[in-house]
């Protein structure tokens, strides 16, 4: 277990969550460097013997370290922006493994990628087609594409995070496809190397993974008739992690429903898991500045806020929420919101829990490596939390804490 109590004390790994708020003060990412690792491992392992890239979505979690951590594992990298390629760079990801999504890529977006070298363009438009083949035009290269098909299968997951769907904004329509595929066959600077799809995200069950993986089969057969064959299959991230009592599938039972599904194939097959990889293996460390008593509740009032944390407040997500002191057998709890300081009714870590809370101690909220330091903001100019990463007794910064200045250093305050 990366976080576990251990003589009364959550830690991390090897290290006490106590005295990585005393170090690097709270409110504060912690990742389990191990955690990190297993899962990556996990995924890897479930696809020994067949020719496959573990692509990991840079979303979840961009910070350096994990990039690099990444790629020194040997992943891939999900790209959706120019900002996240140049993140994939710094990090020293291997270009060759990177994999270029997003319904909405600029000109110059589509020039850095092609420049870089990266594997593939997935493409979500015919329009993005046009573009892609006007800038490799441009630039004497011949782009490496894929498109983003939309299988129409429902997800079943929370609808903000469903979308492979049809009436989504993401993928060419699956009726498109054979069309689109063919057409560009036929332009002078695109490659056609691949397909794709992402149904959505937290995904706890199989079967709509694998029906999306069998339509998958079915345009790939399709084009191969048609004579377009293909180097890889990438069959989109979405693989769901526990909050509370979920009991998502293995990596290994997705990813065997998916390759029966698909039968026999020569091309490599890309999954690109986000959230599975990194979820688990991040806390967000925070302390109690009040306890405020409200009729039969207690409001906990922490420093961390949703400007930090944005999924409960965005989706209604429910992180775990655990005291960093292991609480005491008998001890007296009571039902508590925990709360930020921020300026909106909607700022709510987590309702109605069983807390003994006490102004000064601290809270750990479970399960944030995923979409919880990416989605941060300065809403209310709060500088963003410190990110730390432990490796068994090792913890070291990875991102500091801003400073207030930063914060407001590119702005102009004109004199009249
Ligand atoms: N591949 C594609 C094409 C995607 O659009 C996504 C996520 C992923 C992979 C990774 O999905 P994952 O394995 O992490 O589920 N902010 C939301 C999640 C948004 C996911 C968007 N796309 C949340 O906090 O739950």
């Amino acid at each position: 277990m990366a976080f576990a109590y251990r003589a009364g004390q959550l830690c991390a790994e090897d290290v006490a969550l106590e005295d990585l708020a005393r170090r690097y003060g709270t409110p504060c990412y912690v990742y389990a460097q191990s955690a990190i690792e297993r899962a990556y491992r996990e995924f890897a392992a479930a696809f020994e013997g067949r020719r496959a890239l573990v692509a990991y979505s840079v979303k979840a979690n961009a910070n350096l370290a994990v990039l690099a951590l990444m790629a020194r594992l040997g992943a891939g990298f999900d790209i959706v922006s120019g900002g996240e390629l140049a993140r994939v760079a710094a990090a020293g990801g291997a270009m060759d493994k990177v994999l270029f999504s997003g319904v909405g890529k600029r000109e110059s977006e589509i020039a850095q990628a092609l420049a870089a070298g990266v594997l593939c363009l997935n493409l979500e438009s015919e329009a993005e087609l046009a573009r892609v083949e006007a800038v490799a035009a441009r630039l004497g290269v011949r782009a490496p594409i894929a498109f983003r098909v939309n299988p129409d299968v429902d997800p079943r997951t929370h609808p903000y995070i469903a979308t492979g769907l049809r009436d989504n904004k993401f993928g060419v329509a699956w009726d498109d496809a054979l069309r689109l595929y063919r057409q560009a066959a036929r332009l002078p600077h695109v490659r056609v190397v691949g397909i794709g799809c992402h149904i959505g995200s937290q995904l706890l069950d199989v079967a709509p993974f694998a029906e999306a993986a069998a339509r998958l089969r079915a345009l790939v057969e399709a084009l191969a008739a048609d004579g377009i064959a293909l180097s890889h299959i990438d069959l989109g991230g979405g693989f769901g992690v526990r909050y509370r009592d979920e009991a998502p599938p293995s990596p290994a039972e997705f990813v065997r429903a998916a390759l029966e599904a698909l039968g026999p194939r020569a091309e490599t097959i890309v999954v690109d898991p986000g959230r599975a990889l990194v979820g688990a293996a991040g806390v967000l460390l925070t302390r109690i500045e009040y306890v405020k008593p409200a009729g039969a509740k207690n409001f906990v009032v922490v420093d961390a806020a949703m400007n930090d944390l944005l999924r409960p407040a965005l989706y209604g997500a429910w992180h775990e929420v655990l005291p960093v002191r292991e609480p005491r057998a008998g001890e007296t709890l009571t039902v508590c919101d925990v709360v930020g300081p921020v300026c909106e009714s909607a700022d709510v870590l987590a309702r109605e829990r069983r807390l003994a809370p006490r102004a000064g101690d601290l809270l750990a909220i479970m399960t944030a490596g995923a979409y919880g330091m990416a989605m941060s903001s300065n809403y209310n100019t709060r500088p963003r939390p410190a990110e730390v990463m432990v490796s068994g007794a090792t913890a070291r910064l990875v991102r500091r804490r801003e400073t207030v200045e930063e914060l407001f250093a590119h702005e102009v305050a004109l004199a009249c």
